[in-house]
């Protein structure tokens, strides 16, 4: 992280994405997360259809072969499930994570909750151990109230 912190980069995030379609919405922020953050090595974001999360953009050095996950499974199901965020400090010593790089140490899944629930939620993957604390919950929950606006105004 930079000099301008997570709130700096929120509202660098919010003014990046006013007036964006859905999908260069979403891009840009993963994009943005991933370039700004060095414990961040993998983002993405996944959409809740029906009982399926369906990634609709990520960043970091290989795409995953989980496009689309069902709500139960893994730590992205348990969030969308249960509308909480999910911090797994080593992803080995949890029975729910569903590999996709061997790499991945920590896992964070903080859920975009919308107006009538669920719309989706921010994955990030890290290489290091308990990379993620307190602050990178607040931050991507502030990140994904921004994204509420973009994904209840429709459009793709
Ligand atoms: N590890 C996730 C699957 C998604 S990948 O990390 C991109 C999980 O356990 O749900």
């Amino acid at each position: 992280m930079g000099r301008e912190g997570y709130e700096g980069l929120v509202k660098r995030i919010r003014s990046t994405i006013r007036c964006k379609q859905r999908r260069e919405a979403l891009q840009r922020v993963v994009d943005m997360l991933h370039e700004a953050v060095d414990h961040y090595t993998w983002v993405g974001i996944y959409l809740l259809e029906g009982d399926e999360l369906v990634l609709e953009a990520w960043k970091g050095p290989e795409a995953t072969e989980h496009v689309r996950i069902p709500l139960g499974k893994g730590i992205c199901g348990l969030a969308a499930r249960t509308a909480q965020v999910v911090n797994v400090p080593d992803v080995s010593q949890d029975p729910r994570y569903l590999m996709c790089f061997p790499s991945t140490r920590s896992e964070l899944v903080v859920p975009i909750r919308g107006s009538k629930g669920v719309l989706g939620e921010i994955d990030v993957d890290s290489d290091r151990l308990a990379a993620f604390g307190p602050e990178d919950e607040a931050f991507l929950q502030a990140v994904a109230r921004e994204l509420v606006a973009v994904l209840e105004a429709g459009g793709g």
